[in-house]
């Protein structure tokens, strides 16, 4: 408790000498995502979206990073005169390393026309050949908003194979799929669903729109639930009279809403993203003190000019769909 303390008032102090803020997501363990009001560290959290939009409008010279490596691209991307760091370069992702601008480009050969929709978990050199981007929050209104009868989507299949669910029944539209997967919410099989529900029939499920497609059709049945991103998923706690809920989604994710909601009560199967705890107190620390040092290139995010360029307008279509 003492060092934790030490540690927060540490940053707190070298995030004004440095002239750095931190964005933080909901993924973060708690005490990376306490806001500095409330006596933490984080000057913004949010979901991937939220992040990206606050990445854009940062005015300090440094943005301490606390999520993972393809989000830290993005606000690199989107503010390309700051210095960004990320705490630590593990923090990478089973989606955004399923795939490479060259296989982007392939797809594109393979589909000649045919528009293409990079989630955002992917990294900047598969950003650049997109057409638009989207996260889990926009990304069924960018699918329904684009022309055509096909669309390519990547590289969540599972997440594809549910927006697919919505939209083709709706357009008809059919939409090409990657393979890619998250290695932590296609954890959340149908079985273990259903287990939960079963011993808590009065809750409500609450499923990623990254979590097999399988587990979606079951989840919703019974007493409801809400398959979305992140920020949905917490905007539906707010809005539902239920009391109880499952969560379909990252470990942390529980302690985020347990926070937010104290009278509600979630069951949480923890599986946590290995990715996105490779970020802790302590390394942020480090990345601060780094700051001015030459131990700073051990934590900046660089990137091609050209790549970020170009991956530049994807993320900018996807801001203004917004
Ligand atoms: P959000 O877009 O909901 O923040 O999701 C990010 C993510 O990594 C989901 O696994
Ligand atoms: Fe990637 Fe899944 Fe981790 Fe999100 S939870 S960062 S999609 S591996």
């Amino acid at each position: 408790e003492a060092e934790l303390l030490a540690a927060v008032e540490e940053i707190r102090e070298l995030k004004r000498q440095k002239n750095a803020v931190i964005l933080s997501h909901f993924y973060m363990p708690a005490e990376l995502q306490v806001e500095h009001k409330d006596g933490g560290i984080a000057d913004f959290v949010g979901d991937s979206l939220g992040l990206s939009v606050a990445a854009k409008s940062v005015e300090a010279d440094n943005i301490i990073f606390c999520g993972v490596k393809f989000m830290a691209e993005t606000a690199k991307v989107l503010n390309p005169v700051k210095q960004v760091l990320l705490p630590s370069f593990d923090a990478g992702c089973s989606l955004a390393e399923s795939i490479t601008g060259a296989d982007v480009r392939k797809l594109k050969e393979q589909y000649p026309g045919v528009p293409v929709v990079a989630y955002i978990n992917t990294y900047a050199e598969t950003k650049a050949e997109a057409d638009i981007c989207c996260t889990s929050r926009n990304a069924l209104d960018i699918a329904r908003s684009l022309g055509g009868d096909k669309l390519i989507f990547l590289p969540d299949l599972f997440m594809g194979r549910n927006l697919q669910t919505k939209i083709k029944a709706e357009t008809g539209k059919e939409l090409i799929l990657w393979e890619g997967k998250c290695e932590v919410h296609e954890q959340f099989t149908p079985q273990r669903i259903n287990g939960l529900k079963l011993m808590y029939p009065e809750a409500q499920v609450l499923v990623h729109w990254e979590v097999p497609d399988n587990t979606v059709a079951d989840a919703l049945t019974g007493a409801g639930g809400v398959v979305g991103s992140t920020s949905d998923i917490i905007r539906f706690v707010g809005e539902s009279k239920t009391r109880q809920f499952i969560l379909g989604s990252e470990c942390d994710l529980g302690a985020t809403l347990r926070g937010m909601y104290p009278e509600k009560e979630f069951i949480v199967p923890c599986i946590k993203c290995p990715h996105m705890k490779q970020i802790t107190i302590q390394r942020t620390l480090e990345a601060l003190r780094a700051i001015g040092t030459e131990k700073e290139a051990l934590f900046e995010v660089t990137l091609d000019a050209e790549i970020s360029r170009r991956a530049l307008a994807p993320i900018e279509r996807m801001l203004a769909f917004a």
